[in-house]
Formats: structure tokens, C-alpha cells, sequence
């Protein structure tokens, strides 16, 4: 979902459509805006692609100059008009937009159902237009009052924008869960869910902290906590360019982002190893602290996850710690027997996602210290974290994750080597090695970006079965979940990762002259390649459609193989951020070819803010 909100001399509408328009990468499948003028506020709202609801604002323009916004992604209440948002009071004079869940709603719900209140959704948020009125109905000296009060009623997660009819030149928001930024502008203040949304309008933000709201008039900002204390808020410069959210001449966001991947490993080595070759980590954790270390934990969702996988064989091949790995979803509601002595590490691009969030709180009561790799400065993630690795990647818009993923890898490859020789388990002229290694990777991901024409007939050729299948081992079995779950993301045909070792026990049975199997085998000084070409030689035996990922000169994989995407052989353990660029081109063309809307798939949200 999106919410954004702006308050200026000029008119709102524009504003706000320009921000949902810029938000729509965050996945959603209804929107609205309400802008007060003159005493009322008009509103307009339409199911589907923002551009429905453009048409009926050319028809029906409302006018003014302050107003909210927001891009729904049903959670309470299916697609409709009705559930859309805005959502307002039963008098028409208050006028809320929300992304989270309002936990309370039912009961909240039926007590205004009681005081005579009509409701026209289904949705939680209703509720909280409702309860303002009641507030001001029972009393409230001010709109803002009433706000706070219905504010210490709501229990859930919400990120706020309120609109009132008789305060035409205000707009309040508030958050508690759900990212929430101020825009701070010459005499004009926006609100936004993320920064892209007022990225072209803005150079200084406010990150709104839990518990806070704010009143943006054209000329200032009041930002006090819900129990009503000032706030004096910390304001900060924004540290991306607006450019870093355009097209820049690519078909799609994906594109861009795909492309932008050797650039974003060159500058995190820069950054993070020195010129002595020490890897130049973040505050807050220390080689002491390193060797010290007895467990680590890494939670993370969907595509973080499986970088977390990769993190996972890294760390505790090389730092002789034994490291863990869990879903956030599932590791919230285990009893993983951690103490304070593991080190959680979330793995997260928006540093908002729910489960992973939570997982950081449930492991913060449990005495744990918490380092995160996330890819968004001021989000909850980096805020509730003790030490934060930023993967710098700037704005990832394409729904589907990219760049973050293989700057997540790269983050890891760094820890792992910093802890390994924080512990002595490399020597300095190991580490050198090492290092050496890795610096490989940027130009290998490039050379491998720019045969994109053979991956794009590879993937045409390729992309009208229902289904297809990915296997690898060791550091590329994650490779092989990725590959199969950008496949699954944008060009909806079911795809399965698949620890090669394991097919003999249940995908074997799929293989036939149809089923593509994607097979990545780069490893050749690696134990597990032999095995993984045992593997596809049982493929090739049941007539499976053989697409290799393969290190270049490889001619006996060539022999296996319908199609063969030769990339540069790096080290074994850094191979994954190589070969991954492969697959992530490879789903990209397969679904260019199924017409698919790749930049924002079906049903899919960029950042899941709910449970
Ligand atoms: C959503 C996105 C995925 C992402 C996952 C975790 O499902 O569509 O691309 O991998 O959330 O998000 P995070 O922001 O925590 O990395």
C-alpha cells in the first residue's frame, strides 16, 4: 500500500497522483485521494491501475490545496470502490487513508455501530474516521485532539494521513508499525509511506518515529507524541538523487536495476575494505565481540531469505560458528533455544517487513544483539537494529528484487570474511585471497548482464510450459530457490528450487521432454560439480529440457545441455552473486515473452507490511 499527502499554495491532486504514480511499484489494486477546499472535501477513488483513476478525476477534477492519498493492497475486504481509501466519518467531514491493520476493529466497530454510526466497507480502517467524529461529537476541543484520542483506541500497526472539512489548511498524520515520512518542502510539507513517493520535491525529511503524529501546515510541522508531548524532530537531508528512481532510458525498473549490479558491488567493496585489505565493517560490532561469538541467527523473508541462505554456507564454512537460518514467519513462532550470546542478523531491502521486524523484537526481549543488512536508511529495521550493514543500492522499485539481493550477498561475503579473520580462521594472506576473489565479481556479473540476447532467446525459447524446474547445490542451492522464485514472481508460471541432491526424491517424477530444468553447475573446483553432473545426466536420461548455467570452457556440460549460459568462473563461494544475475535475465525474458506487467506482478507488494 501507499499513502502520501501534501499541503502547499499548489494544487493537491497532481501532488498526490504524481506520488501514488511513483508508489505503484509497492503493489496495490485500488486508489483514492480527498482534498478539502472551501469548507468540503471532495474525493474520488477507483478500482484497478492508478491511470482508472486519473481518467475520472479529468472528468470530475476536485480542487484544493491540501489532501491525502493512498494505493490499497487488500488486506479487511475485498478489491472494491466501498474499500478503497479514503474512508471517511458518516458526516463526510473526516477523511483517513491507512496502510497496517487496526487489530481492534471489530470491537471498535461494533461500539460505533451502537452510537449510531453507519459503515459503508469492510474494511479495519472505517473504524478510524468513525471514532474521530465520535470523538468530536463527544466534545474534543480541536480536530487534533479528537485525532489523538481515537489514536490512543487503535491497537495494530498504521501509518495515518487525516484530512478535516473544517480544517482546510492541515494535514495530520500519524504512525505506529508502518513506515511514515515527512517530507519537508519551502512552504509546502508532504507525507509518504516511502520516500520515492516525494523524492522530486523534496531534499529534507522527517522519519516519523512509532507513537508520533504530526500537523503539516504549508509553513511548518508540529510533530508530538500520540500522549501529546512536543517532539522536536530530527530533520534528514535525503541522500539519493531523484534520478535513482526513473527509468533512465530501460524498459523497466527491473532492467535498470539488473543493470545497475556491477556498479553497486564495486562501491560496497570500495567502501567496506580498506586500502591495507581490512574489511571495514559498521559501528557496533567489534573483533572482540567476533570471537566471542558461539551462534548466529539470520531471519529474513522471500528473496532476503535466500540470501540468508547463501549467508548461512558462507559464515559457517569459513568462521567455524554455527549459523542458522529461518524464514521470519515460521522463526516468530519457534523456540530456537537463542541466548544472548547469538547474534541475530535480519536480512531485509525495505526494513519493513513484518515478520522480520517482529523476529528482531522477539529476539531484542531475548537479550540477543541484532545486526541487520537492509537497503533503506531511517527504516524500522535499521532503527531497532544494534549495528546495520546499508547495502546503498538506492531505491529498488521492480516489485521482483535484484539488486538488493546480490548486494545482500556481497554484504555477507564481507561479514564472513571480517568475522573469519577477526577469529583467525584466515590468515591476513588469506583473507588478501579472498578478497582478491571477490573483487571478481562485479566485472563476472557484467560480462554476464551483457549477454542478454542469448539469455532473452533462451528464455523466449523456453517460456510457454507450465512449470519449470531449478536445481543446484551447496552455495548455488539458494542460487536455484532465487532463480525459481523471480520465475514464480514475474512471469507467473510455477517454478521449484530444488536442492539438486534431493530430485531422485519426488521432482524426478515431473521430468519429461516438456519440463525446462535449469540447472546451475558452475562449480568446477568444487566436490558437489561430479554430483551435479550425475544429476543432470538423469535429467537428460528422462528427456528433460536441459538449460545450464556453466562456467565458460565447460564443453562436457555443453553435450547435456538444449541451452548453455556460460559465465565467468569465480571462487566457488562467490559464485552465487554471478550466477544469480544469469536467472534473474532468465525469468526477466520469459516473462517479457508471457506479457506479463514485470515491474509490478499480480497480488505481489514490494514491502509486506503485515503479518
Ligand atoms: C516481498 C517482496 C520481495 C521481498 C520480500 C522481503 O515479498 O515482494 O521481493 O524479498 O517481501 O522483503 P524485504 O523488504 O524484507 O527484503
Amino acid at each position: 500500500c501507499g499513502v502520501v499527502g501534501y499541503v502547499g499554495a499548489g494544487q493537491a491532486a497532481p501532488v498526490l497522483i504524481d506520488g501514488l504514480q511513483r508508489l505503484e511499484y509497492r503493489g496495490y489494486d485500488s486508489a483514492g485521494i480527498a482534498v478539502v477546499d472551501n469548507g468540503r472535501i471532495s474525493s474520488s477513488k477507483e478500482v484497478g491501475r492508478l491511470v482508472n483513476l486519473e481518467q475520472v478525476l479529468e472528468r470530475n477534477p476536485v480542487r484544493g490545496c491540501c489532501g491525502i492519498g493512498h494505493t490499497r493492497w487488500a488486506t479487511h475486504g475485498a478489491p472494491s470502490q466501498a474499500n478503497s481509501h479514503p474512508h471517511f466519518s458518516s458526516d463526510g467531514a473526516v477523511s483517513v487513508v491507512h496502510n497496517g491493520i487496526i487489530e481492534n476493529y471489530a470491537e471498535l466497530r461494533d461500539e460505533l455501530l451502537a452510537q449510531g454510526h453507519t459503515f459503508l466497507s469492510q474494511t479495519d480502517t472505517e473504524v478510524i474516521p468513525h471514532l474521530i467524529e465520535q470523538f468530536l461529537r463527544d466534545g474534543a476541543e480541536s480536530p487534533e485532539v479528537a485525532f489523538r484520542c481515537a489514536l490512543q483506541k487503535l491497537r495494530g500497526a498504521y501509518a495515518l494521513g487525516v484530512l478535516f472539512q473544517t480544517e482546510p489548511d492541515t494535514v495530520y498524520c500519524a504512525r505506529s508499525g508502518s513506515p511514515l515520512i515527512i517530507g519537508l518542502g519551502k512552504d509546502e510539507n508532504f507525507i509518504a509511506s516511502d520516500v520515492p513517493a516525494i523524492i522530486n520535491r523534496i531534499s529534507e525529511a522527517i522519519y516519523l518515529n512509532d507513537g508520533e503524529m504530526a500537523a503539516l501546515r504549508a509553513d511548518r510541522v508540529e510533530v508530538s507524541t500520540i500522549d501529546g508531548q512536543p517532539v522536536s524532530p530530527d530533520i534528514k537531508p535525503i541522500t539519493f538523487e531523484a534520478e535513482a528512481a526513473e527509468h533512465s532510458g530501460f524498459e523497466t525498473f527491473m532492467l535498470k536495476e539488473i543493470h545497475e549490479q556491477p556498479r553497486i558491488l564495486r562501491a560496497l567493496l570500495e567502501k567496506h575494505v580498506s586500502s591495507e585489505g581490512q574489511v571495514l565493517l559498521p559501528d557496533g560490532l567489534s573483533s572482540d565481540y567476533f570471537r566471542k561469538l558461539n551462534r548466529i541467527m539470520i531471519v529474513s523473508c522471500g528473496t532476503a531469505y535466500h540470501a540468508g541462505m547463501y549467508g548461512k554456507l558462507l559464515m559457517e564454512n569459513l568462521t567455524g560458528i554455527a549459523v542458522e537460518t529461518d524464514l521470519a514467519s515460521e522463526f516468530r513462532y519457534r523456540d530456537p533455544k537463542i541466548d544472548p550470546g547469538t547474534l541475530v542478523i535480519a536480512v531485509s531491502q525495505s526494513g519493513e517487513t513484518a515478520d522480520t521486524l517482529a523476529s528482531i523484537r522477539m529476539a531484542k526481549d531475548w537479550g540477543c544483539r541484532i545486526f541487520s543488512i537492509c537497503n533503506v536508511e531511517g527504516s524500522s529495521v535499521v532503527r531497532e537494529s544494534d549495528a546495520v550493514f546499508l547495502t546503498e543500492c538506492g531505491p529498488e522499485i521492480g516489485v521482483a528484487s535484484t539488486k538488493a539481493y546480490t548486494a545482500q550477498q556481497m554484504a555477507f561475503a564481507l561479514l564472513t570474511l571480517s568475522i573469519a579473520s577477526a577469529r583467525g580462521n584466515l590468515s591476513p594472506a588469506e583473507l588478501k585471497v579472498y578478497l582478491d576473489d571477490l573483487r571478481d565479481v562485479p566485472d563476472a556479473v557484467h560480462y554476464v548482464i551483457r549477454q542478454k540476447e542469448l539469455i532473452q532467446k533462451i528464455g523466449e525459447k523456453h517460456h510457454d510450459g507450465p512449470s519449470s524446474l531449478y536445481l543446484g547445490r551447496r552455495f548455488n542451492y539458494p542460487t536455484a530457490l532465487e532463480g525459481a522464485l523471480k520465475n514464480k514472481e514475474i512471469s507467473y508460471q510455477h517454478a521449484e528450487g530444488y536442492a539438486a541432491g534431493e530430485m531422485k526424491h519426488g521432482p524426478i517424477a515431473l521430468i519429461n521432454e516438456s519440463l525446462p530444468v535449469v540447472c546451475i553447475c558452475t562449480q568446477t573446483a568444487d566436490e558437489v560439480y561430479e554430483k551435479m553432473l550425475s544429476n543432470i545426466k538423469e535429467v537428460e536420461a528422462r528427456n528433460g529440457r536441459i538449460i545450464a548455467v556453466a562456467s565458460e570452457g565447460d564443453s562436457e556440460l555443453a553435450k547435456l545441455s538444449d541451452d548453455v549460459i556460460y559465465v565467468p568462473a569465480v571462487r566457488d563461494e562467490f559464485s552465487p552473486m554471478v550466477n544469480v544475475a544469469a536467472l534473474q535475465l532468465l525469468a526477466y525474458y520469459a516473462a517479457r515473452a508471457r506479457g506479463t506487467d514485470i515491474d509490478k506482478p499480480r497480488n505481489l507488494a514490494k514491502s509486506v507490511t503485515v503479518e
